[in-house]
């Protein structure tokens, strides 16, 4: 099938919302059960992709290919970033671009030379970056990167390379991993990217164990819209600071960044006026500390990832509940406050209690027109329901 057909095939079988037409419908235009199967992936992974690439109609994926790849926002963000740090730019190497989500980021800016194993991702790589029209921008390699740092014809292609970014599989026949080690190329292949530039910008996985990286390097973890996306590592001159390991977070879309600080043991107290949730980012960097510090605030239990205090904060780094009442986890007791509050649409959070929130909309009921939050934690030390107004 010719690639117009089949992109026409595309675009009208995305209009069919039920799955089964779909299919009927491309039975109907005599098209055969392999290129079905096909184009039914595809305008499944284009309409999954929307939430990554505004142009994600047009864009081809494979299911981990679209999973691994980076987000508009986050690659646009670490584009910017690293064009603060380094000033300009010339030509960046993209070591294990994917389906070019941050090929064709960092190529709406500098040059780039994209290096993938896989021949499969490469006609997916090269028909993305058409889609973003930055053909002229970016030398596609297929081949193994482990390879090519040794190969003198491909270091001498490079040449004016400022910055590498490096973002290797976590996914493998055995499904997804965490684990630095199981990594394709494994993480130490960092030590041979930075002998071709110091200026190394590595993503890995958001449930990496922070305490396990020894490199020195700067340690980021980004968010977008509430919702952890990756870790970062910055080296050379892309850290903020080459006298030390700065441990970052970020969150997007507002780009509003802290590094952790060494303070005093953060107080504990009943709770506030107001609790306060940090946005995930700053929990995975172990920020609460700096944030207690940074807006003066005092936490309810020494483990538990709530802050609190008695002025209403507008921040994007925390979510800012009003404290109506605290009472004990006993439903009835909960519903008995829910009801004097007017409160009937209920909103559940829990941390560091164990509850069943699956079974807990038949129990909390709630009564009156008013939205609130009922969250289970720990105060001081007794396990307590504190039911909260968004602020
Ligand atoms: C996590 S994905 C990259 C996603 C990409 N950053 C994006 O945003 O679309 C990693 C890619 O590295 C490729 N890869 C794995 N080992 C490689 C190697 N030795 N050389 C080059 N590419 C490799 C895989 O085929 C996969 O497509």
């Amino acid at each position: 099938m010719n690639h117009d057909n089949r992109e026409r095939l595309i675009a009208e079988a995305s209009k069919i919302r039920d799955i089964i037409k779909r299919r009927m419908y491309l039975k109907a235009q005599n098209v055969n059960e392999e290129d079905i199967d096909g184009i039914l992936d595809d305008v499944h992974y284009r309409t999954r992709g929307r939430d990554k690439f505004p142009r994600a109609s047009k864009m081809r994926f494979t299911r981990d290919g679209l999973a691994m790849a980076t987000g508009k926002a986050v690659a646009e963000y670490r584009t910017w970033k690293i064009r603060k740090q380094l000033g300009s730019v010339r030509k960046a190497l993209d070591a294990c671009a994917g389906i070019g989500g941050d090929t064709i980021a960092m190529a709406l800016r500098w040059k780039v030379v994209s290096v993938e194993i896989d021949p499969e991702m490469i006609e997916i790589l090269m028909h993305n970056i058409e889609v973003y029209d930055a053909q002229n921008k970016v030398e596609v390699v297929q081949g193994d990167i482990t390879k090519l740092v040794n190969d003198e014809d491909f270091k001498s292609r490079l040449g004016e390379l400022d910055v590498i970014f490096f973002d290797p599989s976590r996914r493998g026949d055995g499904g997804r991993t965490v684990k630095t080690e199981e990594y394709i190329p494994r993480l130490s292949f960092i030590d041979e990217l930075l002998s071709l530039c110091p200026n190394l910008c590595v993503k890995i996985s958001p449930g990496t164990d922070l305490d396990r990286i020894k490199y020195d390097c700067d340690i980021e973890v980004i968010s977008n819209r509430g919702e952890v996306k990756e870790v970062v590592l910055w080296f050379g001159k892309l850290k903020l600071d080459q006298e030390k390991k700065a441990v970052l977070a970020t969150k997007l879309p507002e780009k509003m960044t802290m590094e952790r600080v060494n303070t005093p043991k953060i107080k504990v107290t009943q709770v506030g006026d107001y609790l306060y949730e940090p946005d995930p980012a700053y929990i995975k960097a172990r920020l609460i500390d700096t944030l207690a510090k940074q807006y003066d605030l005092t936490q309810i239990h020494p483990k538990i990832a709530y802050l609190t205090g008695e002025e209403k904060l507008r921040t994007p780094v925390l979510k800012t509940y009003e404290v109506m009442r605290v009472t004990s986890t006993e439903p009835a007791e909960i519903n008995a406050a829910l009801g004097e509050l007017g409160i009937g649409r209920i909103d559940f959070k829990a941390r560091g209690v164990r509850v069943d929130m699956k079974g807990i909309h038949k129990r909390i009921i709630g009564k009156g027109r008013r939205r609130g939050i009922v969250v289970f934690t720990v105060v001081g030390k007794k396990d307590r329901a504190v039911i909260c107004r968004y602020a």
